[in-house]
C-alpha cells in the first residue's frame, strides 16, 4: 500500500466547520502526534471577524507578518482590524457575497485566511497539518487553496461533494499556473467555470515552489473511490471513509429513502462501505463515524485502515473553537447521556443531511428557529443556477421565501431550512448582531457517538484537553507506545 507520511499516522481529527477545527485545536492534535486539521470553511469571512473583534491574542497580526504577498496582508489589516471596539459596536462587517468573480476583498481574505490558520497551526513543530473544505461550497476553493499552499499545507480532505477537479488544481498551482474550476451551476446549458491565476495577485508566482498536498476524499461509498481514482484528474493519495453516524454533513442513504418515527432517515446495509473494494486500491484509508475510543482504534486497524478520523471527541475538548459556555452544556449532557443527536434530512441548504445536537436555547428548539428573520448574508451554502440569459445567479432555500421563489427555487425546498452560515459563525462566538439587536442564534452539530466523554470526564462538570483524548485513544494501539514516539 501507498505511504501517505513519513509515519502512519493513526489519529486524525476531522476539520470541522466553521472554525471549530482551528488552528488551536489541530497544533494540539499535531502536538500531541496526530494529525491535525483545520477547517477551510468560510475562514475568510472568520479573519475578519478575529480582527474586529480585536485580535485579543494577538495570532492574526502575527501570521499575517509572514503572508508572503504583503499588499494584501496590509488591506486585510485595514480593512478590518480594530484595536479599540466603538461603544456599542457589535455588528461585524457585511462582507461582499462570493460571486464567480470575487470583490478584491474576498480575495485577500480567502488568500490570506487560508494562510493564517495553516501557519498557525504549524507554529513551533515540524507534524504534518491538513485543511478540510466542503465540495459544495464551491467558489472559494481555487483562493482557498492557493492561500493554504503558501502555508506548505500537507493535506486537504474534501466531502459534502465529488472533488475530482482538485487533484489537478494542486498540481497547477505546484507547477506555478493558473487553475480553472468547473461550477455546478443548476440548468446550465454551457460550461461555467471560476479561474485563478496566482500571477495577477502575487508577484511571485511561479517563483515560490509550492508543494503539492496530499488529496484525501472524503467518501461513503466504495464507488465513489472508485470513481474518485478513475475519474479524478491527478493523484488521490487516500480515503476518509464516513458512516451515517459522523458529525456534521452526511451522505444521503442509497437506495430509496426510508424514514422513521422520529423523521429520520433509515440507513441499511447498502450504506455500509466495502472495504474490500477499498482495500484493492491499494490506496491508505481512515475510517470515520463513531470511532473515537481505543477499541474502535484497534478494529479499524485490523481492518486495514491507517487509523480513524474523529470528529466529536475533538470538538468537546478545550481547545476547540466551541465557544466555552456551549461545550461545557454539551459535555455535561453527553455525560449525563441525555444529549440527543439527530440526522436532519432538512436543516442543511446543501441538500445533504445534517446531525443536529438537540440543545435548549439554539435553533435545533422549534421555537428559536421560528423566531429567527430569513436572511441570507454570509451565502457560503447559496447554488447557483442558470438565468434566462446564460447569466448565473444565486439562491439559498433558507433566504427569504418570496426572494427564493422568484429566483426560480420551489417552495417545498424553503420548509425547516436553517441558517447554518449565521449559526455555525455563532457557534465560535462569533456571531452577527442584527440592526435591531437580534443576535443570530447557535445550532451544534456532533456525531451520533459521545460515550467518550464517560472516559475523559470524572463527572458533568469536568472537562478535557485533546492530549487527554489522544492518550486515551492510543491505548487502541497495539505498538504499545505513545503516538508521539511512534
Ligand atoms: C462539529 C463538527 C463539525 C464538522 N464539520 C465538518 C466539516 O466542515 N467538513 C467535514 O468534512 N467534516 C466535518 N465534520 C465531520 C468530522 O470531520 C468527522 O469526520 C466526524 O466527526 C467523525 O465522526 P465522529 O464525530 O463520530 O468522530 C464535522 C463534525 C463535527 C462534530
Amino acid at each position: 500500500m501507498k505511504a501517505a507520511f513519513r509515519k502512519p499516522m493513526r489519529i486524525v481529527q476531522g476539520g470541522m466547520g466553521v472554525a471549530v477545527s482551528n488552528y488551536r485545536l489541530s497544533r494540539a492534535v499535531a502536538l500531541a502526534g496526530g494529525l491535525g486539521i483545520v477547517s477551510g470553511t468560510a475562514i475568510g469571512h472568520m479573519l475578519a471577524r478575529r480582527l474586529e473583534a480585536g485580535d485579543q491574542d494577538g495570532d492574526m497580526r502575527r501570521a499575517l507578518e509572514h503572508f508572503p504577498i504583503p499588499s494584501l496582508a496590509e488591506h486585510v489589516l485595514k480593512k478590518y482590524f480594530r484595536s479599540v471596539k466603538k461603544s456599542g459596536e457589535t455588528r461585524f462587517s457585511n462582507i461582499p457575497l462570493f460571486t464567480v468573480e470575487p470583490h478584491f476583498d474576498l480575495i485577500a481574505l480567502y488568500l490570506a485566511g487560508n494562510f493564517c490558520e495553516v501557519w498557525l497551526a504549524k507554529e513551533g513543530h515540524d507534524q504534518p497539518i491538513g485543511i478540510n473544505y466542503l465540495e459544495k461550497v464551491q467558489l472559494p476553493h481555487l483562493l482557498s487553496i492557493y492561500g493554504a499552499m503558501l502555508a506548505g499545507v500537507d493535506c486537504i480532505t474534501m466531502g459534502a461533494g465529488v472533488p475530482t477537479q482538485i487533484p489537478g488544481i494542486l498540481a497547477k498551482f505546484a507547477a506555478g499556473e493558473s487553475a480553472a474550476y468547473r461550477l455546478h451551476v443548476e440548468g446550465a446549458t454551457k460550461t461555467h467555470t471560476a479561474i485563478f491565476d496566482p500571477k495577477q495577485i502575487d508577484p511571485l508566482a511561479g517563483e515560490r515552489q509550492l508543494r503539492k498536498p496530499l488529496f484525501f476524499p472524503i467518501i461513503a461509498s466504495s464507488l465513489l473511490a472508485e470513481i474518485m481514482v478513475k475519474k479524478s484528474d491527478g493523484d488521490i493519495d487516500g480515503f476518509i471513509i464516513e458512516a451515517s453516524t459522523a458529525g456534521g454533513h452526511n451522505a444521503p442513504p442509497r437506495g430509496v429513502l426510508r424514514i422513521d418515527e422520529h423523521n429520520e432517515p433509515i440507513y441499511g446495509e447498502k450504506d455500509i462501505v466495502d472495504l474490500e473494494r477499498i482495500r484493492r486500491l491499494g490506496l491508505p484509508f481512515w475510517l470515520a463515524g463513531s470511532y473515537a475510543s481505543p477499541e474502535k482504534l484497534r478494529e479499524a486497524i485490523a481492518l486495514g485502515a491507517q487509523g480513524i478520523q474523529a470528529g466529536t471527541i475533538f470538538a468537546l475538548a478545550e481547545e476547540s473553537g466551541i465557544a466555552p459556555e456551549w461545550k461545557k452544556i454539551m459535555r455535561k449532557a453527553a455525560y449525563e447521556r441525555t444529549l440527543r443527536v439527530r440526522t436532519d434530512m432538512l436543516a442543511s441548504s446543501s441538500g445533504f443531511p445534517f446531525k443536529v445536537a438537540e440543545v435548549p436555547g439554539t435553533s435545533s428548539e422549534e421555537k428559536v428557529y421560528l423566531e429567527r428573520i430569513r436572511l441570507c448574508d454570509l451565502g457560503f451554502l447559496r447554488t447557483l443556477y442558470e438565468k434566462n440569459g446564460g447569466a448565473i445567479g444565486f439562491r439559498c432555500p433558507s433566504e427569504p421565501v418570496t426572494l427564493y421563489l422568484r429566483k426560480g427555487g420551489k417552495e417545498t425546498d424553503t420548509a425547516k431550512r436553517k441558517c447554518l452560515c449565521n449559526a455555525l459563525t455563532a457557534n465560535i462566538g462569533l456571531g452577527q448582531e442584527c440592526r435591531d439587536g437580534y443576535v443570530e442564534p447557535t445550532l451544534f452539530t456532533l456525531g451520533n457517538d459521545t460515550e467518550f466523554v464517560r472516559t475523559l470526564c470524572s463527572g458533568p462538570e469536568d472537562t478535557y484537553a485533546v492530549r487527554d483524548a489522544i492518550n486515551y485513544l492510543s491505548e487502541g494501539l497495539t505498538e504499545k507506545k505513545r503516538l508521539t514516539s511512534l
